[in-house]
């Protein structure tokens, strides 16, 4: 849905950021701004910075910013579109409904409908649980260590020995038979007409991402099968694209997910404090999953059942993580067979010492290929060397490859020299390796010319969101277009036409921009550090200095573009001109 930009102005303008901000973080006035730990990321002092009067965040330590949608879409990890929702919301104002298909509206009223049925069978287990007729199902998550908190918070409930007890249930609510049975809670038969699908089991909700009931997963209270019932996949359940507990896991605000394969692991580990855990629902890791990781996480940890199964999910999940670029680590947790016995027995610092001791992929891979081969036999150690040599061409960028050549010539004790050249030999026959890439960042980054350039602009925009009253006396010299960057350059334009009409703001300007990340660089934009210097003089030298390297910057960009650009001669002849009278001139900051 597209809003115009009055209507994002004024949902941005009538939710005041500190109200906004402090329904989430505690933040304390100290001076002119709010200070608190920050929310995106892990810190000991305050450097998280809340501005009224710029109606901003911007966080010191990890630079993290933007304005009030931008926190929200951070702190939520909503799009652009379900900020600007959420807050018109809580201001009270009315977005304009999309315009339908009578198609579309019938679905969407149909997974409303579906979404809503899934809530009140939940209620309805939920309640079951606490009554006479669930006491062998609360006796049973008691009996697994489960807290009533635990029990509370992931909503877990008791479908009872009666055969049709929620569906009778679900028509005094005013569903009907057909909608009963397309969210998979019922089913008709011949001989016992219409019947629950679940009963005798203890019933876990499975929620979506925004804690919407979408499924059940039931579970039998002893040894009968199946161990577990699920809901069959529906219009609003879509088994590869949700994962269980990533509604709460995905703002535990750590780097890591932690990767489990069953419903009491993950409630095991929420239990003792690791909020990051979530599982696939009773299939196997899908890419769609992986996908869904990719946005909250960058390393996951997998914690699978350290069983010949477990071993083989967790190779295959492994690779999946890979083809969307997420580096994956492997818990041992041995003795014991999953987190949720790990946890009963170790505890948790036992299983913070093994997330630190969690084998890399790539080795868990190779260790679990040794296997295979007889190390003591020439000849087979010869061919674990190929597969080794063979996998390590699986690396495109070079630097990463040569890191893993060396790691692995080490602990296998194979020459590097040797391995290196059975690599490149791979590599030649079956093309498996890309040429050499060049890290996109990394080492490099601090050195790089764009960098050098880009922090002049910043200051000098952050300079003249700080002293407004500088425009008059600087406004001859300058243009968005001296702005090189691109995002620069949009927010330059709309700067300057706000200091012209002799009001500016700053908050309002960021909502140009859809993307989190760009959000993200306009508040660094206004928030730059400014130096602290003590005199007058000192800090109109740096003024200067600022606006001259600006203006070099932009006559050395448009020279470089003479001839490719009808601009570049016209902003060379004037910027010179510009310079030159620039350098002459004393710009006086009172
Ligand atoms: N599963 C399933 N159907 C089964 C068995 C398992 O859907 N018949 C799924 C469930 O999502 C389950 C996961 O696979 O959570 C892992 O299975 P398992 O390790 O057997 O279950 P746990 O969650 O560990 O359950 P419990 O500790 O109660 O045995
Ligand atoms: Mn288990």
């Amino acid at each position: 849905m597209y809003y115009p930009d009055e209507l994002i102005e004024e949902v941005r303008a009538r939710n005041d950021i500190v109200d906004v901000v402090s329904g989430y973080v505690r933040i304390q006035k100290k001076g002119n701004s709010y200070f608190g730990l920050c929310p995106f990321h892990n810190e000991k002092s305050p450097s998280f910075s809340v501005s009224q009067s710029k109606q901003m965040f911007y966080c010191f330590g990890c630079g993290a910013g933007g304005n009030v949608f931008t926190f929200v879409m951070q702190y939520e990890n909503y799009s652009f579109q379900e900020a600007v929702k959420l807050l018109a919301q809580r201001a009270g104002i009315n977005l304009p409904e999309a315009e339908y298909s009578e198609e579309a509206k019938k679905r969407d009223s149909q997974r409303a409908r579906l979404l809503e049925v899934n809530k009140e069978a939940a209620k309805y287990f939920y309640y079951q649980l606490r009554g006479k007729s669930g006491q062998a199902g609360y006796q049973y998550l008691r009996k697994r260590q489960l807290s009533d908190e635990t029990i509370k918070k992931f909503g877990l409930g008791f479908a009872n020995m009666a055969s049709d007890d929620l569906v009778r249930y679900l028509r005094t609510k005013g569903y009907d038979d057909r909608l009963i049975t397309e969210a998979g809670l019922g089913s008709f038969d011949e001989k016992y007409g219409m019947h629950d699908k679940f009963w005798n089991r203890v019933m876990f909700p499975i929620q979506d991402i925004n804690h919407k009931v979408i499924g059940f997963g039931g579970r039998v209270m002893g040894d009968g099968k199946p161990k577990y019932l699920n809901s069959p996949e529906t219009m609003i359940f879509d088994k590869s694209r949700n994962l269980y507990g990533m509604n709460f896991a995905r703002t535990a605000r750590t780097d890591n997910v932690i990767l489990c394969e069953g419903y009491m692991d993950v409630i095991a580990m929420h239990q003792a404090g690791f909020a990051q855990a979530a599982a696939s629902l009773g299939t196997s890791f899908t890419a769609g999953q992986a996908n869904l990781l990719r946005r909250y996480a960058r390393e996951v940890i997998l914690a699978y059942d350290s069983d010949g199964a477990g071993i083989s999910a967790a190779l295959r999940a492994i690779n999946i993580l890979k083809e969307v670029g997420l580096t994956g680590k492997v818990l041992d947790l041995k003795p014991y067979k999953d987190p949720d016995e790990f946890m009963k027995n170790l505890g948790r610092e036992a299983f913070e010492e093994r997330i630190r001791n969690a084998e890399n992929s790539f080795f868990f891979e190779l260790r679990i290929l040794q296997k295979d081969y007889d190390l003591g036999d020439p000849e087979s150690k010869t061919r674990f060397h190929r597969e080794i040599a063979k996998k390590l061409c699986g690396f495109s960028e070079e630097v990463e490859r040569e890191n893993y050549m060396e790691a692995v010539a080490d602990k296998y004790h194979i020459g590097f020299e040797n391995l290196r050249k059975l690599v490149y030999t791979y590599a030649a026959q079956t093309g498996l390796a890309a040429p050499a890439v060049r890290p996109k960042s990394g080492i490099q980054k601090k050195n790089d010319p764009r960098e050098n350039q880009k922090k002049p602009q910043k200051l000098l925009l952050t300079w003249l969101v700080e002293e407004p009253e500088l425009w008059p006396k600087v406004k001859k010299y300058l243009s968005p277009e001296d702005f090189t960057e691109d995002l620069y350059r949009t927010i330059a334009g709309k700067l300057f036409e706000d200091l012209d009409g002799g009001r500016i703001n700053p908050a309002a300007i960021i909502s140009m921009f859809a993307e989190e990340e760009q959000q993200r660089e306009a508040a660094e934009v206004f928030n730059t550090k400014l130096m602290e210097l003590a005199t007058k003089g000192e800090r109109e030298k740096a003024f200067h200095d600022i606006l001259l390297s600006v203006k070099k910057n932009s006559l050395d960009y448009f020279s470089a573009r003479l001839g490719a650009d009808v601009l570049a001669i016209t902003k060379v002849v004037a910027g010179k001109k510009e310079l030159e009278e620039l350098s002459k001139t004393h710009i006086s900051l009172d």
